[in-house]
Protein backbone atom coordinates (compact mmCIF):
# COMPACT_ATOMS: atom_id res chain seq x y z
CA UNK A 1 0.00 0.00 0.00
CA UNK A 2 1.13 3.12 -0.92
CA UNK A 3 1.47 5.82 1.67
CA UNK A 4 1.75 9.63 1.52
CA UNK A 5 4.96 10.82 -0.70
CA UNK A 6 6.30 14.06 -0.43
CA UNK A 7 4.33 15.13 -3.36
CA UNK A 8 1.07 15.38 -0.99
CA UNK A 9 2.41 17.16 1.76
CA UNK A 10 2.12 21.02 1.49
CA UNK A 11 4.83 22.93 3.39
CA UNK A 12 3.75 25.71 5.44
CA UNK A 13 4.67 27.90 2.21
CA UNK A 14 2.17 25.94 0.53
CA UNK A 15 -0.68 26.70 3.03
CA UNK A 16 -1.93 28.99 1.17
CA UNK A 17 -5.90 29.69 2.02
CA UNK A 18 -7.24 32.31 2.82
CA UNK A 19 -8.28 32.01 6.14
CA UNK A 20 -6.92 31.15 9.33
CA UNK A 21 -7.88 27.10 10.09
CA UNK A 22 -7.83 25.72 13.53
CA UNK A 23 -6.39 21.92 12.90
CA UNK A 24 -7.45 21.22 16.43
CA UNK A 25 -4.09 19.20 16.32
CA UNK A 26 -4.30 18.65 20.37
CA UNK A 27 -7.40 16.58 19.53
CA UNK A 28 -7.58 12.88 17.49
CA UNK A 29 -9.76 13.06 14.21
CA UNK A 30 -10.89 10.24 12.59
CA UNK A 31 -8.91 10.99 9.08
CA UNK A 32 -5.63 11.25 10.88
CA UNK A 33 -6.25 8.29 12.91
CA UNK A 34 -7.02 6.60 9.50
CA UNK A 35 -4.12 8.41 7.66
CA UNK A 36 -1.29 6.70 10.68
CA UNK A 37 -3.07 3.75 10.27
CA UNK A 38 -2.27 3.94 6.53
CA UNK A 39 1.34 4.61 7.11
CA UNK A 40 0.79 8.31 6.44
CA UNK A 41 2.46 11.42 7.83
CA UNK A 42 -0.20 14.09 7.97
CA UNK A 43 -1.15 12.70 11.71
CA UNK A 44 -0.49 14.69 15.22
CA UNK A 45 0.61 12.90 18.92
CA UNK A 46 -3.12 12.78 19.49
CA UNK A 47 -4.18 10.91 16.90
CA UNK A 48 -1.38 8.27 16.78
CA UNK A 49 -2.29 7.95 20.70
CA UNK A 50 -5.62 6.57 19.84
CA UNK A 51 -4.20 4.58 17.24
CA UNK A 52 -1.54 3.06 18.98
CA UNK A 53 -3.85 1.84 21.57
CA UNK A 54 -6.00 0.45 18.69
CA UNK A 55 -3.02 -1.60 17.45
CA UNK A 56 -2.02 -2.62 20.73
CA UNK A 57 -5.64 -4.14 21.40
CA UNK A 58 -6.03 -4.96 17.07
CA UNK A 59 -2.70 -5.79 15.42
CA UNK A 60 -4.76 -6.32 12.33
CA UNK A 61 -6.06 -2.34 12.28
CA UNK A 62 -3.22 -1.53 9.50
CA UNK A 63 -4.31 -3.85 7.33
CA UNK A 64 -8.13 -3.42 7.93
CA UNK A 65 -7.32 0.09 7.23
CA UNK A 66 -5.38 -0.65 3.75
CA UNK A 67 -8.33 -3.05 2.75
CA UNK A 68 -10.72 0.03 3.66
CA UNK A 69 -8.81 2.42 1.12
CA UNK A 70 -8.15 -0.04 -1.33
CA UNK A 71 -12.07 -1.11 -2.14
CA UNK A 72 -12.33 2.83 -2.86
CA UNK A 73 -9.63 1.70 -5.75
CA UNK A 74 -11.38 -1.13 -6.85
CA UNK A 75 -14.60 0.40 -7.10
CA UNK A 76 -13.89 3.64 -8.97
CA UNK A 77 -11.63 1.53 -11.42
CA UNK A 78 -14.93 -0.72 -12.30
CA UNK A 79 -17.07 2.58 -12.14
CA UNK A 80 -14.87 4.09 -14.76
CA UNK A 81 -13.94 0.86 -16.45
CA UNK A 82 -16.73 -1.10 -17.11
CA UNK A 83 -19.37 1.51 -16.69
CA UNK A 84 -18.06 4.16 -18.36
CA UNK A 85 -18.42 6.57 -16.01
CA UNK A 86 -16.86 10.24 -15.97
CA UNK A 87 -17.50 12.17 -13.23
CA UNK A 88 -17.58 11.64 -9.63
CA UNK A 89 -18.47 13.61 -6.06
CA UNK A 90 -16.28 11.94 -2.91
CA UNK A 91 -17.61 12.76 -0.08
CA UNK A 92 -15.38 12.30 3.27
CA UNK A 93 -12.08 11.81 1.51
CA UNK A 94 -10.11 11.73 3.95
CA UNK A 95 -5.84 13.38 3.95
CA UNK A 96 -4.93 12.51 0.01
CA UNK A 97 -3.06 9.07 0.03
CA UNK A 98 -1.80 8.08 -3.22
CA UNK A 99 -3.40 6.85 -5.16
CA UNK A 100 -6.16 9.34 -5.11
CA UNK A 101 -9.69 8.31 -6.65
CA UNK A 102 -8.61 11.24 -9.56
CA UNK A 103 -5.23 9.13 -10.18
CA UNK A 104 -7.17 6.07 -10.55
CA UNK A 105 -10.04 6.93 -12.27
CA UNK A 106 -8.39 9.41 -14.73
CA UNK A 107 -5.67 7.14 -15.67
CA UNK A 108 -8.48 4.65 -17.42
CA UNK A 109 -9.68 8.00 -19.09
CA UNK A 110 -7.88 11.59 -18.83
CA UNK A 111 -11.10 13.34 -19.11
CA UNK A 112 -13.00 11.86 -15.97
CA UNK A 113 -13.91 14.69 -13.35
CA UNK A 114 -13.75 14.34 -9.52
CA UNK A 115 -15.73 16.96 -6.77
CA UNK A 116 -13.79 15.75 -3.45
CA UNK A 117 -15.82 16.77 -0.31
CA UNK A 118 -14.66 16.57 3.55
CA UNK A 119 -15.46 18.62 6.53
CA UNK A 120 -11.64 18.46 8.23
CA UNK A 121 -9.73 21.36 8.32
CA UNK A 122 -6.48 19.47 8.00
CA UNK A 123 -7.86 18.01 4.25
CA UNK A 124 -8.49 21.27 3.04
CA UNK A 125 -5.44 22.11 4.00
CA UNK A 126 -3.95 19.18 2.01
CA UNK A 127 -6.22 19.57 -0.96
CA UNK A 128 -3.78 20.81 -3.45
CA UNK A 129 -2.52 17.00 -3.52
CA UNK A 130 -6.10 16.37 -4.73
CA UNK A 131 -6.48 19.01 -7.72
CA UNK A 132 -3.01 18.01 -9.40
CA UNK A 133 -5.70 16.73 -12.85
CA UNK A 134 -5.07 15.93 -15.86
CA UNK A 135 -5.30 18.71 -18.19
CA UNK A 136 -8.36 16.69 -20.05
CA UNK A 137 -9.85 16.06 -16.78
CA UNK A 138 -10.61 18.91 -13.69
CA UNK A 139 -10.52 17.93 -9.80
CA UNK A 140 -11.95 20.18 -7.23
CA UNK A 141 -12.14 20.07 -3.15
CA UNK A 142 -15.03 21.73 -1.33
CA UNK A 143 -15.13 22.06 2.26
CA UNK A 144 -18.22 20.61 3.06
CA UNK A 145 -20.23 18.34 5.60
CA UNK A 146 -22.30 15.09 4.26
CA UNK A 147 -24.99 16.35 6.84
CA UNK A 148 -25.70 19.76 4.99
CA UNK A 149 -25.11 18.44 1.15
CA UNK A 150 -27.43 21.66 -0.26
CA UNK A 151 -24.07 23.75 0.86
CA UNK A 152 -21.92 21.99 -0.92
CA UNK A 153 -23.88 20.79 -4.22
CA UNK A 154 -24.29 24.80 -4.50
CA UNK A 155 -20.36 25.94 -3.95
CA UNK A 156 -19.44 27.20 -7.69
CA UNK A 157 -16.70 24.35 -8.03
CA UNK A 158 -19.18 21.81 -8.17
CA UNK A 159 -21.35 22.99 -11.37
CA UNK A 160 -17.82 24.12 -12.50
CA UNK A 161 -16.52 20.42 -12.25
CA UNK A 162 -19.57 18.35 -12.80
CA UNK A 163 -22.55 18.48 -14.87
CA UNK A 164 -25.18 17.31 -13.06
CA UNK A 165 -28.08 16.10 -15.88
CA UNK A 166 -24.85 13.50 -16.72
CA UNK A 167 -24.77 10.10 -14.85
CA UNK A 168 -22.10 10.71 -11.45
CA UNK A 169 -20.76 8.30 -9.40
CA UNK A 170 -21.07 9.71 -5.60
CA UNK A 171 -18.83 7.67 -3.22
CA UNK A 172 -19.31 7.43 0.49
CA UNK A 173 -16.40 5.45 1.48
CA UNK A 174 -15.69 4.57 5.63
CA UNK A 175 -17.52 7.48 6.12
CA UNK A 176 -21.19 6.69 7.10
CA UNK A 177 -19.92 4.90 9.86
CA UNK A 178 -19.35 8.16 11.68
CA UNK A 179 -22.81 8.68 11.26
CA UNK A 180 -26.10 7.25 12.79
CA UNK A 181 -28.84 6.13 10.53
CA UNK A 182 -30.67 9.63 10.88
CA UNK A 183 -27.98 11.77 10.57
CA UNK A 184 -26.58 9.83 7.25
CA UNK A 185 -30.10 8.89 5.42
CA UNK A 186 -31.59 12.05 4.64
CA UNK A 187 -28.27 13.24 2.82
CA UNK A 188 -27.44 10.36 0.86
CA UNK A 189 -31.12 10.25 -0.06
CA UNK A 190 -30.97 13.97 -1.21
CA UNK A 191 -27.67 13.72 -2.98
CA UNK A 192 -28.57 10.91 -4.89
CA UNK A 193 -32.05 12.75 -5.46
CA UNK A 194 -29.75 14.84 -6.82
CA UNK A 195 -28.12 12.87 -9.57
CA UNK A 196 -29.82 11.42 -12.58
CA UNK A 197 -30.78 7.85 -13.50
CA UNK A 198 -27.68 6.10 -14.80
CA UNK A 199 -25.71 8.07 -11.77
CA UNK A 200 -24.51 5.49 -8.75
CA UNK A 201 -23.49 4.99 -5.22
CA UNK A 202 -20.53 3.26 -3.97
CA UNK A 203 -20.79 3.06 -0.12
CA UNK A 204 -18.85 1.32 2.53
CA UNK A 205 -19.44 1.21 5.87
CA UNK A 206 -17.87 -0.29 8.97
CA UNK A 207 -19.94 -3.69 10.55
CA UNK A 208 -19.63 -5.40 13.93
CA UNK A 209 -21.29 -8.54 12.19
CA UNK A 210 -17.82 -10.20 11.29
CA UNK A 211 -15.27 -9.59 14.43
CA UNK A 212 -18.05 -8.10 17.34
CA UNK A 213 -15.31 -8.07 20.10
CA UNK A 214 -12.65 -6.17 17.86
CA UNK A 215 -14.87 -4.08 16.85
CA UNK A 216 -16.40 -3.28 20.06
CA UNK A 217 -12.60 -2.72 21.44
CA UNK A 218 -12.18 -0.43 18.49
CA UNK A 219 -15.52 1.58 18.49
CA UNK A 220 -14.56 2.02 22.37
CA UNK A 221 -10.97 3.89 21.35
CA UNK A 222 -12.20 5.77 18.83
CA UNK A 223 -15.53 7.10 21.64
CA UNK A 224 -12.68 7.59 24.56
CA UNK A 225 -11.25 10.11 21.86
CA UNK A 226 -14.61 11.59 21.41
CA UNK A 227 -14.93 10.12 17.95
CA UNK A 228 -18.49 8.34 17.45
CA UNK A 229 -18.73 4.71 15.81
CA UNK A 230 -21.73 3.61 14.45
CA UNK A 231 -21.48 0.35 12.87
CA UNK A 232 -24.37 -1.36 10.92
CA UNK A 233 -25.31 -5.07 10.05
CA UNK A 234 -25.08 -6.05 6.12
CA UNK A 235 -29.53 -5.18 5.95
CA UNK A 236 -28.34 -1.41 7.56
CA UNK A 237 -25.97 -1.00 5.23
CA UNK A 238 -28.39 -2.51 2.24
CA UNK A 239 -30.73 -0.02 3.18
CA UNK A 240 -28.52 3.06 1.93
CA UNK A 241 -29.21 0.72 -1.48
CA UNK A 242 -32.90 1.23 -1.13
CA UNK A 243 -34.55 1.42 -4.83
CA UNK A 244 -31.00 1.02 -6.71
CA UNK A 245 -29.84 -1.49 -8.67
CA UNK A 246 -27.37 -3.43 -6.68
CA UNK A 247 -24.17 -4.76 -8.94
CA UNK A 248 -22.75 -8.07 -8.06
CA UNK A 249 -22.07 -9.30 -5.73
CA UNK A 250 -24.07 -7.12 -3.87
CA UNK A 251 -23.47 -5.72 -0.15
CA UNK A 252 -20.19 -8.39 1.12
CA UNK A 253 -16.97 -7.65 3.05
CA UNK A 254 -14.90 -5.28 0.99
CA UNK A 255 -12.14 -7.78 1.10
CA UNK A 256 -14.50 -9.80 -0.99
CA UNK A 257 -15.90 -6.98 -3.51
CA UNK A 258 -13.88 -7.79 -6.67
CA UNK A 259 -10.30 -8.71 -5.38
CA UNK A 260 -9.73 -9.28 -8.84
CA UNK A 261 -9.77 -5.47 -9.71
CA UNK A 262 -6.74 -4.68 -7.07
CA UNK A 263 -3.86 -5.54 -5.80
CA UNK A 264 -3.09 -8.54 -4.75
CA UNK A 265 -4.38 -9.20 -1.15
CA UNK A 266 -3.44 -11.38 1.73
CA UNK A 267 -6.17 -9.98 4.11
CA UNK A 268 -8.23 -12.09 6.29
CA UNK A 269 -11.84 -12.27 6.65
CA UNK A 270 -10.95 -11.89 10.59
CA UNK A 271 -9.32 -8.50 9.76
CA UNK A 272 -12.09 -6.85 8.06
CA UNK A 273 -14.53 -5.06 9.62
CA UNK A 274 -15.97 -3.25 6.37
CA UNK A 275 -19.36 -3.97 3.92
CA UNK A 276 -19.32 -2.31 0.94
CA UNK A 277 -21.36 -2.46 -2.45
CA UNK A 278 -22.01 -0.52 -5.68
CA UNK A 279 -24.92 0.30 -6.98
CA UNK A 280 -26.92 1.93 -10.28
CA UNK A 281 -29.61 4.31 -10.08
CA UNK A 282 -31.82 3.45 -12.50
C1 LIG B 1 -11.87 7.08 7.48
S1 LIG B 1 -11.70 8.51 6.48
C2 LIG B 1 -12.03 7.85 4.87
C3 LIG B 1 -11.27 8.54 3.78
C4 LIG B 1 -11.44 7.95 2.37
N1 LIG B 1 -12.82 8.01 1.93
C5 LIG B 1 -10.95 6.54 2.33
O1 LIG B 1 -11.73 5.62 2.45
O2 LIG B 1 -9.74 6.35 2.18
C6 LIG B 1 -13.23 9.37 6.80
C7 LIG B 1 -13.26 10.78 6.26
O3 LIG B 1 -14.58 11.28 6.34
C8 LIG B 1 -14.53 12.61 6.81
N2 LIG B 1 -15.80 12.90 7.45
C9 LIG B 1 -16.30 12.38 8.60
N3 LIG B 1 -17.53 12.88 8.83
C10 LIG B 1 -17.81 13.73 7.82
C11 LIG B 1 -18.93 14.56 7.49
N4 LIG B 1 -20.00 14.59 8.27
N5 LIG B 1 -18.88 15.30 6.37
C12 LIG B 1 -17.79 15.27 5.56
N6 LIG B 1 -16.70 14.52 5.82
C13 LIG B 1 -16.71 13.76 6.93
C14 LIG B 1 -13.36 12.65 7.76
O4 LIG B 1 -12.86 13.97 7.92
C15 LIG B 1 -12.37 11.74 7.04
O5 LIG B 1 -11.56 12.47 6.17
Amino acid sequence: MDSNGPDSWLTEAEFDQPRQVDLRTDRAHSARVYDYLLGGKTNFPADREVADRLLADLPGARDGAAAARAVMHRMVRRLAGKYGVRQFLDVGTGIPTTPNLHEIVQSVDPSCRVVYVDNDPIVLAHSRALLTSTPEGRTAYVEGDLREPEKFLADPAVAATLDLTEPVALTLINIVHFLSDEAAHPPVRRLLDALPAGSFLALSAGTADNAPDQVAVGSRRYAEAGIEVHVRSRAAVERFFAGLELDDPGVVLINRWHPELGEPSTVADSEVSVYGGLARKP
